[in-house]
C-alpha cells in the first residue's frame, strides 16, 4: 500500500473556515492523512469537533495542552507533517508568519517545520490589497512559501473582489500535484511586457497590433509559479491578472517604454512579450480628423524599441524577446536575437490556429549557441517550459560556470545564491 501524504492543515480565523472541514474530506479522498491545527480565532468560526469528525483526529490548538503535547509534542508534529497547508490564511496569520512569531501552536509549527508551507489566503478584498498584506505576501514567497489564490468574486462581507479562498476541490488538486518549476526563480524579479500598444491618432482613433496578451500573461503566471516576483506592464487587454503578479497598465509604446524603465533597474529577467506598435503618429490630433472623401496621409515615426533599449543598458537584466514570424521563423528570429543583442528569443509561426488570439502556441527558443523546440500546447504549458529554459540559462551570480556545468550545486540552492549576490551588487 502506498504511504499516505501527511498534511498538517492550519485553520485561521476567517469566515472561509466554514469550508475547511470540506477541504479535509477532499484531501482525504485524495489519499492524505490530515491533522488539523486551529488558531484561537478559527474556533470562533468552526468547532474543533467538526474537524475531529471529518479527520478522525482531535484538532489541536493549544501550545500549552499538556495531554496533547504528551501524545505528540509540537516539534514532533512539525516533523510529522509532509506538507503544511494553512486554509484559510488570514491577513493576521500571514503577518505573524512573515515576522517569524511563535505566539501560538500553529505559528510555532510553521517555524519548526521543514515541510513546505502552502497558504490559501482568504480575506476582504481591501485587506488583501493593503500594502502591508502584499508586502507580507512578497516576503513569504521569497522564503519559498507557496500561495494558492485568492480568487475574485462575491465576498462574505457583501463586497465583490479578490480575496475569496480557493474552493476545496481546487485547493486539494493543486496541493497534491507538485508545483511546476517550484523554486526555480525564487526571489528573482521578473519584468514582463504583454499585449498590444495603442498609438492615438486623434481622440477616437488609434493604431494597434493584433495581440490578446495571453502569452505574456501565461509567462507571468509561470514565472510566479517558479517563485519570482513578477511585474507585468500590459497594454490594453481583456485578461485577469495572474495571482500574485503586479500589473501596470499602459496604453502607448511611449507609456510602455517609460513604465519598463521605471522598473527595470530592479529586474533580474526582462521578457518582452508585448506586440509593440512599430509606428506612432508624430502628433496626436486634438480633434477628430474629419472624413473628407480623399486619401489621408499620416505622419508616422518609429515607436521606441523597448527591448533594445533594455538590452543596451550597461547593467542589464537577462533579456528575452519574442518573435512572431509568418515565414523563415528561425532565420528571422536569429537575426533579431543578434540585432537586438538578446540573451534568448522565443519564436513562433503565426497563423494556422496558433499564436494570435488563441489559447495554444508552439515556440522555437533560441539563444547564442543553443535551440529548443517547445511543441504545441496550451499557452501556460508552453510558458512553463520557457521559464524553465530561462532559469537554466541565467548566469550564475559570481561569474562562475553555468548551472549545468556545476555538478554539486543543488537546484534549490541556486536561486537563493543568486538573490544574495544580486543584493550584494546593489
Ligand atoms: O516587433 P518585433 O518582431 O521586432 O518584436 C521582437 C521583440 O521586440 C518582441 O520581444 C517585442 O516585445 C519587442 N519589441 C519591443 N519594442 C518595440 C518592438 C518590439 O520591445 N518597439
Amino acid at each position: 500500500m502506498t504511504q499516505k501524504t501527511r498534511i498538517l492543515l492550519g485553520v485561521t480565523g476567517g469566515i472561509a473556515a466554514y469550508k475547511s472541514p470540506d477541504l479535509v474530506r477532499r484531501l482525504m479522498e485524495r489519499g492524505a492523512e490530515v491533522q488539523v491545527v486551529m488558531t484561537e480565532s478559527a474556533q470562533r468560526f468552526v468547532s474543533p469537533m467538526s474537524f475531529q469528525a471529518v479527520s478522525g483526529r482531535p484538532a489541536r490548538s493549544d501550545l500549552w495542552d499538556g495531554a496533547a503535547e504528551a501524545a505528540m509534542g509540537h516539534i514532533e508534529l512539525a516533523r510529522w507533517a509532509q506538507i503544511v497547508l494553512i486554509a484559510p490564511a488570514s491577513a493576521d496569520f500571514m503577518a505573524r508568519l512573515a515576522s517569524g512569531q511563535a505566539d501560538d501552536l500553529l505559528a510555532t509549527l510553521c517555524l519548526a517545520t521543514e515541510a513546505p508551507i502552502v497558504l490559501a489566503p482568504a480575506m476582504n478584498r481591501v485587506m488583501w490589497a493593503n500594502k502591508a498584506t502584499q508586502a507580507n505576501v512578497e516576503t513569504l514567497i521569497s522564503r519559498g512559501i507557496r500561495i494558492l489564490g485568492p480568487d475574485s468574486g462575491n465576498q462574505a462581507c457583501g463586497e465583490v473582489g479578490k480575496g475569496r479562498m480557493w474552493e476545496p476541490v481546487k485547493l486539494a488538486d493543486s496541493l497534491l500535484e507538485p508545483p511546476v518549476n517550484a523554486g526555480l526563480m525564487a526571489g528573482l524579479n521578473v519584468l514582463i511586457t504583454a499585449g498590444p500598444t495603442r498609438e492615438r491618432l486623434d481622440p477616437v482613433r488609434y493604431l494597434t497590433n493584433r495581440s490578446s496578451g495571453k502569452m505574456g500573461f501565461a509567462v507571468a503566471a509561470a514565472a510566479r509559479e517558479a517563485g519570482a516576483h513578477v511585474t507585468i506592464v500590459s497594454g490594453p487587454v481583456q485578461l485577469q491578472t495572474p495571482a500574485g503578479v503586479t500589473r501596470i497598465n499602459v496604453e502607448s509604446a511611449r507609456d510602455m517604454y517609460a513604465a519598463v524603465h521605471r522598473q527595470v533597474s530592479d529586474a533580474d529577467v526582462f521578457i518582452a512579450a508585448a506586440a509593440v506598435a512599430d509606428f506612432q503618429p508624430v502628433t496626436v490630433a486634438k480633434q477628430k480628423i474629419k472624413k473628407q472623401g480623399v486619401a489621408v496621409k499620416l505622419d508616422l515615426e518609429p515607436a521606441p524599441d523597448i527591448i533594445k533599449s533594455v538590452a543596451d543598458m550597461a547593467k542589464r537584466p537577462f533579456v528575452v524577446g519574442f518573435a512572431a514570424e509568418t515565414n523563415d521563423v528561425e532565420e528571422n528570429a536569429r537575426a533579431k536575437l543578434k540585432r537586438k543583442k538578446l540573451d534568448m528569443i522565443a519564436a513562433n509561426q503565426v497563423g494556422e490556429g496558433i499564436a494570435f488570439d488563441c489559447d495554444e502556441n508552439a515556440l522555437t527558443v533560441i539563444w547564442p549557441g543553443g535551440k529548443v523546440e517547445v511543441t504545441r500546447g496550451p499557452k501556460l504549458d508552453v510558458a512553463r517550459q520557457l521559464i524553465a529554459l530561462i532559469a537554466s540559462r541565467l548566469p550564475p551570480p559570481d561569474g562562475s560556470p553555468r548551472r549545468g556545468s556545476r555538478k554539486r550545486r543543488t537546484v534549490a540552492a541556486l536561486p537563493r545564491d543568486r538573490v544574495r549576490a544580486r543584493r550584494a551588487r546593489r
